[in-house]
C-alpha cells in the first residue's frame, strides 16, 4: 500500500509503529509537527506519544503551525505531554490547562515563529514530525493539506519522523511552493509579485540520513467546526460588500478587488460566502487558511486563484475537493507561513485583510485572544500580521455575544491585539465604520452609531460624554474604562441596571 509513496527506496526499512518511533523522544525535548488551523497535522505520533507521557516522565515544548485536529492538543495536554505549546492553538482541554497555568502558552504572529527559530531565539526544534503524501527519489517530503511551519522544522531538527497519509491523494503533489527567506543580514527581498506566482520547490528538502522513522496513517483531517452563515453574519457580509462596491466607485480599486485575506471562525468564512453572487469578479486570495468559502468562490467562478498555507474545510467540502484535486490544483498554492502571512509580501500586494475580533473599543482598539482580558480563547494567529501590513484592515463581530449579555463594543478593550494605528474599519451586523482619516474624538461616535448594539448605545454615549468632559485626545474616565467587564463578572452581563 504504502512502497510506491516512499520512492527513496534506502527509506522503505524505516518504516515502524508510531508506538516504537515515540521511543525516539527524551523528556524535555523541543518537538516541531506539521499541522495548520486542523489541516496536515500527524495524526499517529501525538496519541503514541502522550501513551508515553501517561506512564513516564515526559513533558514536550511544542511548537506547530497553528492548531490541530484529531482532538490531539487536548489528548497530549490531559496527559501532561505539554510543558509550552506556541504559536497558537485552538482546543478546548489545552485552552482550560493554559489558563489554569500548567501550559505555558507562547502567542505568536503565524509569521514570526520561523524567523525565532532560524535566529536561535528559541529552543531549536530536536525532532520533527511531518505529515506527507509521500516521499520522493531524492527523499524530499511531499506535504499535504498545510505547510504551516514544516520547513523550519525539517531544516532545524536533528531527526525527523514522517508520517505517510494514504488517505491523501498522490494528486496533492505539486500543490505547494516552497520557499524560504535566506539568513540575516544579506536577505534578498522575497521574488513573490502577485498571489499566482511560484517561487519555490514543490517538495521539502531533507538529507535522507535525518529521517529516522516513517509511520503510516489512513485517516483524514479533521473536518472543519464552523458554523453556517445566520442571519447576523449575513449581514455583515453585507455590509462589507456594500463598502467594497463603494472602494470600487470611488476608483481607490478596480472590480477585481486587492488579493483578499480572510481569517478563521464562522464569521470570517461567512463574509467570504457572502461574496459568492457579488458584483467581483478576477479576484484573488493571499491569506493563510482557505475555508469552506474559498472553494466556493473559486467554483462561482469569481476566484481566479487563491495562495494560503492550509486548507481547512467541511466534510462534504473536503470530498469534493479531494474529488477534484486535479482541478483546484492549478487554481491553489501552498506557501510555507512564514511567506503566506509575511509583512514585505503582505504590504507590497496590498492585502485587504479580513479579521475576527472578540472585542473593539470606542477608539478602536481590538482584542482577538482575550476573554475578560485574562482567558485565553485561541491566540493571535496571523491577524495581526494582514491587519498591520495590509492596504486596508477590517475587523469583524457580532455586536453582542452570550445571547446579548456582553456587548463586543466596549469603553476600553480588556487586551489590546490590534492597536487603533492598525484598524481602518470596523464592522458589526448593525452597521461599519470606517476610521480612515478619523481622530479618536470622531472616531468614537461613529463606532456607537454604527456598529454597538442598540440595547448598549445609550451607555457608551453617555460613557463618551463623560469622558470627553475630562479632555483628553483619546478621552476616558480611568476608573470606569473597565467598569462593563466587572460588571458582567459580578452580575453576569454588562448591561447598565
Ligand atoms: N466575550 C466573550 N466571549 C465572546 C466574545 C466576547 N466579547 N465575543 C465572542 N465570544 C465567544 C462567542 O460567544 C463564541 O462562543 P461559543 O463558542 O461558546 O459559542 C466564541 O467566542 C466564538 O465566537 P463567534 O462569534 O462564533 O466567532 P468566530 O467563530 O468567528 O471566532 C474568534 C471569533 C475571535 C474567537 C476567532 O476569529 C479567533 O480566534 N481569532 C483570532 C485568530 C485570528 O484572527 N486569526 C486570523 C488569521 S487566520
Amino acid at each position: 500500500m504504502y512502497k510506491d509513496r516512499i520512492r527513496h527506496s534506502a527509506l522503505l526499512s524505516k518504516v515502524m509503529p508510531a508506538q516504537d518511533a515515540a521511543r525516539l523522544f527524551r523528556n524535555g525535548m523541543t518537538v516541531g509537527m506539521s499541522g495548520f488551523t486542523r489541516a496536515g497535522d500527524a495524526k499517529a505520533m501525538p496519541a503514541a506519544l502522550a501513551e508515553r507521557a501517561r506512564h513516564e516522565p515526559l513533558r514536550l515544548t511544542l511548537i506547530t503551525g497553528a492548531s490541530l485536529g484529531n482532538g490531539s492538543d487536548g489528548l497530549m495536554a490531559e496527559a501532561g505531554l505539554l510543558a509550552r505549546r506556541l504559536p497558537f492553538q485552538s482546543d478546548a482541554t489545552l485552552r482550560g490547562k493554559i489558563n489554569a497555568g500548567e501550559v505555558m502558552f507562547i502567542d505568536q504572529h503565524l509569521s514570526e515563529t520561523a524567523e525565532h527559530l532560524r535566529s536561535h531565539s528559541i529552543a531549536p526544534v530536536d525532532i520533527a514530525v511531518i505529515e506527507a503524501t509521500a516521499i520522493a527519489e531524492d527523499g524530499s517530503i511531499v506535504p499535504t493539506m498545510s505547510v504551516g511551519n514544516s520547513v523550519s522544522f525539517v531544516q532545524q531538527a536533528r531527526q525527523v519522523i514522517v508520517e505517510i497519509n494514504l488517505s491523501t491523494p498522490l494528486a496533492l503533489e505539486g500543490l505547494h511552493d516552497i520557499y524560504t527567506p535566506g539568513r540575516l543580514p544579506l536577505r534578498e527581498p522575497i521574488p513573490l509579485l502577485g498571489p499566482q506566482q511560484r517561487i519555490g520547490a514543490t517538495t521539502i528538502a531533507v538529507d535522507p540520513a535525518r529521517i529516522a522513522a516513517i509511520v503510516i496513517t489512513d485517516s483524514p483531517d479533521s473536518p472543519s467546526t464552523i458554523l453556517p452563515p445566520d442571519a447576523e453574519t449575513e449581514a455583515i457580509a453585507g455590509h462589507v460588500i456594500a463598502f467594497l462596491e463603494n472602494e470600487v466607485k470611488a476608483g481607490r480599486m478596480s472590480a477585481e478587488l486587492l488579493p483578499l485575506q480572510a481569517g478563521i471562525g464562522t464569521i470570517a468564512n461567512a463574509v467570504l460566502h457572502g461574496l459568492v453572487g457579488s458584483p467581483f469578479s478576477n479576484m484573488t486570495m493571499f491569506s493563510e487558511v482557505l475555508q469552506d468559502s474559498a472553494i466556493e468562490l473559486l467554483d462561482s467562478g469569481q476566484l481566479a486563484f487563491a495562495s494560503a498555507s492550509s486548507i481547512t474545510l467541511s466534510s462534504a467540502m473536503h470530498d469534493k475537493f479531494m474529488r477534484n484535486i486535479e482541478h483546484y490544483r492549478s487554481k491553489i498554492v501552498l506557501r510555507p507561513q512564514e511567506i503566506s502571512n509575511h509583512p514585505e509580501v503582505v504590504r507590497r500586494l496590498g492585502i485587504i485583510a479580513l479579521n475576527t475580533a472578540l472585542e473593539f473599543d470606542l477608539y478602536g482598539n481590538v482584542n482577538s485572544t482575550h476573554v475578560g482580558g485574562t482567558r485565553m480563547m485561541n491566540g493571535i494567529g496571523g491577524s495581526g500580521d494582514f491587519a498591520r501590513n495590509g492596504h486596508l484592515s477590517m475587523f469583524v463581530s457580532k455586536s453582542v455575544a452570550k445571547n446579548g449579555s456582553i456587548s463586543s463594543v466596549v469603553p476600553m478593550v480588556t487586551h489590546v491585539d490590534h492597536t487603533e494605528h492598525d484598524v481602518d474599519v470596523l464592522v458589526t451586523e448593525w452597521g461599519l465604520a470606517d476610521l480612515r482619516g478619523l481622530a479618536p474624538r470622531e472616531r468614537a461616535p461613529l463606532i456607537i452609531e454604527r456598529c454597538a448594539h442598540p440595547d448598549y448605545r445609550p451607555q457608551l454615549r453617555a460613557y463618551f460624554e463623560e469622558a470627553c468632559r475630562g479632555g483628553g485626545h483619546t478621552p476616558h474616565v480611568l476608573e470606569k474604562a473597565m467598569s462593563w467587564h466587572v460588571r458582567y463578572q459580578s452580575s453576569q452581563t454588562m448591561l447598565a441596571a
